[in-house]
């Protein structure tokens, strides 16, 4: 045994004198949606929640990475095989985001894609699809192919199996996991859980904004659960 302290400690300074620049590179908080097309649930989350959030703000869009696994309630049996929900129409649809993800797996340009899908009435979603490829700058034909196709079909398996390994398992959608953890009913609180979940310092300015009821509160301040009011630390710290 030839355990060398004289190293060991040499090594725990380095990183201790390293730690200013890995603390700018906090891992970035994984945001997973388990949810189905044509869910009016799962289209608002994703619209009214998910979208301005990680749409228009950089500060988020740049230390979250967004998951959309789409099955949700679907099933799968021996005689009727693929069922969704709504109807066949979803299982189109949800193949279809299947895809999109798959084939742009950058979120910055897929999201707005999905959002565009989930902004169209839900009857008319399936129609939207070209229009909102267009518009993300996708390429619909691909789209099509795949999710009609065989790839398509995996990334259903695929889906279908990321959905039901779900421990505990989801009771409805939209269920929404932030670093593995499921938000329950208070998937709206999104923002929240985001940055209570990010570990860089400091969070995106929008994790200080006081409470709306106290709006008029001086301090800018991040409230946590179990630990209290958390002042924004300053640009010069
Ligand atoms: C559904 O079940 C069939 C037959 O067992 C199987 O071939 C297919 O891959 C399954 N699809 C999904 C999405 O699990």
């Amino acid at each position: 045994m030839h355990w060398r302290p004289a190293v060991t400690l040499w090594l725990l300074l380095a990183a201790a004198l390293g730690a200013p620049a890995a603390a700018a590179a906090a891992p970035r908080v994984e945001v997973t949606l388990f949810g189905e097309a044509l869910c009016p649930y799962t289209a608002k989350w994703v619209t009214d929640t998910l979208a301005p959030l990680l749409k228009f703000d950089k500060e988020f869009s740049d230390i979250v990475d967004f998951k959309y696994v789409a099955w949700g309630n679907a099933h799968n049996t021996t005689t009727q095989g693929v069922q969704c929900q709504h109807g066949s129409n979803e299982c189109s649809l949800n193949r279809v985001i299947n895809c999109a993800t798959h084939h742009y797996p950058d979120q910055a340009k897929w999201l707005p894609f999905v959002n565009c899908l989930e902004s169209a009435p839900l009857r008319q979603m399936l129609e939207a699809v070209d229009e909102c490829a267009d518009k993300a700058g996708m390429d619909a034909g691909a789209l099509h192919e795949c999710a009609e196709g065989q790839q398509g079909e995996e990334l259903e398996r695929e889906a279908a199996r990321q959905t039901d390994g779900l421990c505990p398992p989801h009771a409805y959608v939209p269920w929404v996991l932030v670093d593995g953890v499921p938000l329950g009913e208070s998937f709206d609180a999104l923002k929240l859980f985001i940055c209570v979940a990010y570990t860089g310092n400091p969070k995106p300015a929008h994790c200080y904004d006081p409470p709306a009821a106290a709006a008029s509160s001086a301090a800018a301040q991040l409230v946590l659960p179990g630990v209290g009011h958390v002042t924004r630390p300053t640009a010069s710290a």
